[in-house]
């Protein structure tokens, strides 16, 4: 038997908590026995299995770089014999995932660690990671034949979910909070053709009644309680290790919205431990906004034993989120792969983002949190400096540019509670100059310029 033909027949649903395995999800990818959450597994995955040899596998993937076939052309389904099967007359792609490893020097020296690569998921075609788990969960919207699909997002999962709904012929609904996400999100989902309904709540508002709407009406869920949007996001993990030759990093962190993305990239770490493609699993830490920080205080509070949640706030908009539905798998992950949890301020946060544009880089401010966390990883001695360090990047610079224009301008922290705080990252701004249009006031700039960067 080919692996293909191995895949097709195994995938699994179970859930987490009780580990009853249903042969189909409720529309609310709830367990129907105890409500906790499902997760894709397969029972006949066997390292020992030529099927499953781990050359071959290897090689398998790295081959079809070289196709012109648009399965083996997109970062996700090129790894499809570790995914649950979905038909390719279903497949929705925009040949996502192929994302870069960049390394990032300046930051390397920001925090002593030598070894910093930025696995940047913005360069995905919507600009963001959500389109690794989008590509399959909206799939499998396709071959079940729904006709409208729905999320709700703090802004990337909507422009992403509204992309490949439009490439896959469906309708899609979007529940966003009113106010809360960026332009540059919302003008995405509003070109891509998507219901556009921005309510009067905050996220975790508008998830509750999509919850109650996917109960009432045949709209196909793809918020990352999807068990398909986790499997699709997996291969980010696979594709990084192969970026690295097979040889794991020391760490990988993460930023923590709804810890679905954390999730996946766990699972995948740890399947590939199981299958022998890795063979020392790196420590997964996740970092989360000071004002959005559920899950930190779950683990440094309560042990993981609960999540309280919370009303959040911050301006990194895209991870405001106080009850993350996927808490229990990230918790799940984390200690698996004995990694930490980590908070971050405001302004530790901006300063972060502006390192990373100074790298030639750039991302949103979610992703930043990855860098602002190292730098505390380091302080505590989690991190040492001859450590290697992979941070994901979620999201696009361009995702978010009123942030940036505003911390540049020195706007972004002007009359909050944080603006001392806030003095420290002056450094860090390059405020744009309005000069009078003749050619003295330029080269006066320039030269202004080159004394200050000595
Ligand atoms: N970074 C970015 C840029 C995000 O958009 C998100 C989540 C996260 C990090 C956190 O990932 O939720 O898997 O822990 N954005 C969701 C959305 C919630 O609706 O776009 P997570």
């Amino acid at each position: 038997m080919s692996i293909a033909q191995i895949t097709e027949t195994i995938a699994k649903l179970r859930c987490i908590a009780c580990g009853a395995t249903p042969n189909s999800a409720a529309q609310d990818f709830r367990c129907t026995t105890c409500g906790d959450l499902l997760e894709f597994f397969f029972p006949g995955w066997d390292s020992a299995s030529p099927a499953f040899d781990p050359a071959a596998l290897k090689a398998l993937w790295l081959n079809r770089r070289t196709s012109g076939d648009g399965l083996d052309q997109s970062g996700v389904w090129r790894f499809r014999e570790l995914l649950p099967h979905i038909p390719a007359e279903h497949a929705i792609t925009l040949r996502e995932g192929n994302t870069p490893l960049y390394h990032l020097p300046r930051c390397a020296h920001v925090t002593g660690v030598e070894n910093l690569l930025a696995k940047h998921q913005g360069m995905n075609p919507t600009a963001s990671f959500k389109d690794t788990g989008m590509t399959f969960a909206a799939s499998s919207a396709h071959q079940q034949e729904f006709r409208w699909v729905a999320c709700a997002s703090t802004g990337n999962t909507s422009a992403s979910m509204a992309a490949y709904a439009a490439r896959g012929n469906m309708h899609s609904l979007v529940l966003i909070p009113d106010g809360k996400i960026s332009w540059g999100k919302l003008s995405q989902s509003l070109d891509y053709g998507a219901l556009t309904c921005q309510l009067r709540t905050d996220f975790d508002g508008c998830v509750r009644i999509l919850n109650e709407l996917v109960r009432q009406k045949p709209v196909y869920l793809l918020n990352s309680v999807n068990p398909y949007r986790i499997e699709g996001q997996k291969t980010a993990a696979i594709e990084l290790m192969e970026q690295l030759g097979w040889e794991p990093p020391d760490h990988i962190i993460v930023p923590g919205g709804n810890l679905g993305n954390s999730s996946a990239i766990g699972k995948a770490l740890l399947e590939m431990l199981e299958l022998k493609l890795i063979s020392r699993l790196p420590k997964l830490s996740i970092i989360q906004a000071q004002g959005a920080n559920p899950f930190y205080r779950s683990v440094r509070e309560f042990g993981g034993k609960k999540l309280e949640p919370m009303t959040a706030d911050t301006q990194a908009t895209a991870i405001r989120i106080g009850n993350p539905a996927s808490w229990k798998k990230a918790l799940r992950v984390l200690q698996a792969t004995g990694g930490e949890v980590e908070q971050v301020t405001e302004v530790e946060i901006a300063a972060a983002k502006a390192e990373i544009g100074a790298d030639g880089i750039g991302c949103e401010p979610a992703s930043a949190v990855t860098l602002a966390g190292l730098k505390k990883l380091r302080r505590s001695g989690f991190v040492t400096p001859g450590e290697s360090v992979v941070l994901i990047l979620t999201g696009h610079l361009l995702k978010d540019p009123d942030f940036t224009i505003k911390f540049h301008r020195g706007d972004l922290f002007a009359g909050t509670p944080a603006e001392a705080e806030a003095a420290q990252t002056k450094s860090l701004q390059r405020a744009p100059v309005v000069l009078d249009a003749n050619l003295g006031t330029v080269i006066a700039a320039l030269e202004t310029a080159e004394r200050d960067s000595k």
